[in-house]
């Protein structure tokens, strides 16, 4: 080393303990501009407006939500009577169950998902069935352990407890007099057969009633806003060159944060202010019954292109050219099986347990998940472990105390969740 270089560096090194001594600063602190730029990127001043669905014309209408949030709680819709959308998301838990697997009129097989941020995706459920908030609103009344009703029964009972809510948004309910009380196409045998059963115009006018209340329950939802946590606090802080601001975190916290965009990778996937790049991933996760492994996104996408309440569906407001998600989707792609979507992470400490199916109790397991990265039971799983040769990924090796640095940083996720009337 040349003697003025040694020199610089004894300096350098003075100054910073100079520095380090006046303001409890050390060099060890610091973030590159690169770090920056992430820790930007992940922050929630960087969140646009959820974009607006073309395929639903009353997306950002305030009295569609008034309607969407009445009808959002209405146990009329199922088949026990005892049974809303709110029962499995609560808005005093995320707008969710904290429950491995969702209970409605029986029990399903996947786990509630928390709902505020939702309109910020192109795909809805773990697996991207379905492609719009309103046609994903629209699955649950139908399916036998949530709300267990049918489309008849579910027109029938709009029309009497919310007509003119109804009208003054989608006009005149078509007459549905002379209906079967229970007919739909995804219930019993038979009530199937009273669907068919049908003239085709009166089940068009059914569902059209259908979808309309899916609608109107999708504009309450993307009123569900995610609120600051203190890691937006630290950013911002960071970002302005704030040295007293950025103590919102503890150290530990920040060891965390360090690992979660760094060694740990965590934000390759869970990457953006919502902490997901709202795509399909195999992570090996262990299915709940290995008898029956979840194929995940691999069996989604015919479902979601044969789903009638598509964006290029009957029922549609958009324009086919507005819905390039559907129609660029990829489909029949090795990597999807056994794929789930990327959950965001905030308030992710507060909604135990955790993936698909509820596997994980707790952060520490889901983090020790990653570390053993095991193989998956269907397909392949992406992380890389020792001698998996990627080329994309490396093992991610963290030692205890590093596992508990980065659940420290994983509760400074938590913000609280705001109902907001503006449009966006
Ligand atoms: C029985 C509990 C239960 C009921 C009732 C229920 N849900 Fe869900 N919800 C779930 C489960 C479980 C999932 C994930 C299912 C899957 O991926 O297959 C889910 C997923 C969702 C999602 C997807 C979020 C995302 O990020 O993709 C939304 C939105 C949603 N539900 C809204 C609703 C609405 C609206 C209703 C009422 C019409 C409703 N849910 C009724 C349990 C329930
Ligand atoms: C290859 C993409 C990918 C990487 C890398 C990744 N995740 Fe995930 N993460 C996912 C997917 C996909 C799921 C859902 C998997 C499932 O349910 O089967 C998930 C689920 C989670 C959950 C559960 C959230 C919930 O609501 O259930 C947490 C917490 C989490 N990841 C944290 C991390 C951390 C911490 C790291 C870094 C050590 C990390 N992830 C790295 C894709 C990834």
């Amino acid at each position: 080393m040349k003697p003025q270089r040694l020199a610089g560096a004894t300096l350098g090194l003075a100054l910073a303990s100079a520095l380090s001594l006046l303001t409890g600063f050390t060099w060890a602190d610091a973030w590159s501009a690169e770090d920056k730029a992430v820790l930007a990127s992940l922050s929630l001043d960087r969140l646009p407006p959820a974009p607006r669905d073309p395929s639903n014309a009353v997306d950002a209408d305030p009295a569609a939500a008034a309607l969407g949030k009445r009808l959002f709680a209405d146990t009329r819709f199922s088949r026990n009577q005892a049974v809303s959308c709110a029962t499995c998301h609560a808005a005093d838990r995320q707008f969710q169950d904290g429950l491995p697997v969702g209970k409605g009129v029986g029990s399903g097989s996947r786990r509630t998902m928390p709902i505020a941020g939702a309109a910020h995706g192109p795909w809805f459920f773990w697996d991207g069935r379905k492609d719009s908030l309103w046609s994903q609103a629209l699955g649950p009344l139908e399916d036998a352990v949530e709300h267990g009703s049918n489309r008849t029964r579910i027109a029938t009972l709009l029309m009497a407890n919310y007509r003119s809510e109804y009208e003054a948004l989608f006009g005149a309910m078509p007459d549905l007099a002379g209906l079967p009380a229970d007919a739909g196409p995804n219930g019993t045998v038979a009530e199937r057969g009273a669907w068919q059963s049908m003239p085709a115009h009166r089940r068009h006018e059914v569902n059209r009633v259908f979808a309309n209340l899916g609608k109107a329950i999708a504009a309450y939802e993307r009123t569900l806003h995610l609120g600051e946590s203190r890691f937006d606090r630290y950013a911002r802080a960071v970002v302005a060159g704030d040295s007293a601001g950025q103590a919102v975190l503890s150290a530990a916290e920040v060891r965390g944060l360090r690992l979660f965009i760094g060694p740990g990778q965590c934000a390759t996937c869970h990457s953006g202010p919502l902490f997901t790049d709202q795509h399909f991933h195999n992570t090996g996760v262990p299915p709940r019954d290995a008898a029956r492994p979840d194929s995940g996104r691999a069996a989604a996408t015919a479902r979601v292109e044969h789903d009638e309440f598509n964006c290029l569906g009957a029922y549609s407001d958009a324009p086919k050219s507005a819905c390039q998600e559907l129609r660029f989707m990829v489909s029949g792609d090795a990597a999807s099986l056994g794929a789930f979507k990327t959950p965001g992470l905030r308030n992710v400490a507060q909604r135990a347990p955790y993936m698909h199916a509820g596997q994980f109790a707790n952060l520490d397991e889901v983090i020790a998940h990653y570390v053993a990265s095991p193989a998956a039971a269907l397909g392949h799983s992406e992380l890389a472990h020792e001698g998996s040769g990627s080329v994309h990924r490396q093992a991610i090796r963290l030692s205890a105390a590093q596992a508990r640095d980065l659940a420290a940083f994983l509760h400074t996720l938590s913000g609280p969740i705001a109902e907001t009337t503006r449009s966006d």
